[in-house]
């Protein structure tokens, strides 16, 4: 049996401390340990992007991490991000294009797409296609996602304007 270690860390602005085995996978511990099942978990390799959270401001495999790696870090996950009332720009970007079917591949886009416009407010139809570029949908053909984070990006620009020019 794997003993475990007491590992702190940030978990959507809250500072959370866990008991888990250091070499468990950190996204096992994320849905498993912590009941955060929006981080979807499929290859296990580092190919497909569901997986996907913002590890210390980058989206991040969280198949590829152990939970010792958790350790001082600042995570969010899909949960993380806007609230059922209070929608994230990005999952309102979602919603008006029509940009989800089965949802599986939903909640890694959205981090992805999160952290993109964190650190670049307006990107370019490449840039966005770059950014999600680790994350498969095996349903949209992706056009509506990248239409969704275009929507989004309009959004937060919307709010960021002075109120006379909204
Ligand atoms: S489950 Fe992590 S990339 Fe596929
Ligand atoms: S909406 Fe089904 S995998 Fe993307």
């Amino acid at each position: 049996m794997l003993s475990s270690i007491p590992i702190t860390f940030t978990l959507n602005g809250q500072r959370r401390t866990v008991e888990a085995p250091p070499e468990q996978c950190a996204g096992d511990l994320l849905r498993d340990g912590l009941g955060l099942t929006g981080t979807k978990l499929d290859c296990r390799e580092g190919e497909c992007g569901s997986c996907t959270v913002i590890f210390n401001g980058e989206p991040a495999c969280s198949c590829l991490m152990t939970a010792a790696q958790l350790e001082g870090a600042e995570v969010i996950t899909v949960e993380g991000v806007g609230a059922p009332g209070t929608p994230h720009a990005v999952q309102r970007g979602f919603v008006l294009e029509g940009a989800v079917q089965c949802g599986h591949c939903i909640p890694g886009m959205i981090v992805s797409a999160v952290s993109l416009l964190e650190r670049n407010p307006a990107p370019s139809e490449d840039e966005i296609r770059y950014a999600i570029a680790g994350n498969i949908c095996r349903c949209t053909g992706y056009a509506k996602i990248v239409s969704a984070i275009q929507r989004a990006a309009e959004i937060l620009a919307g709010e960021q304007a002075p109120a006379a020019v909204r």
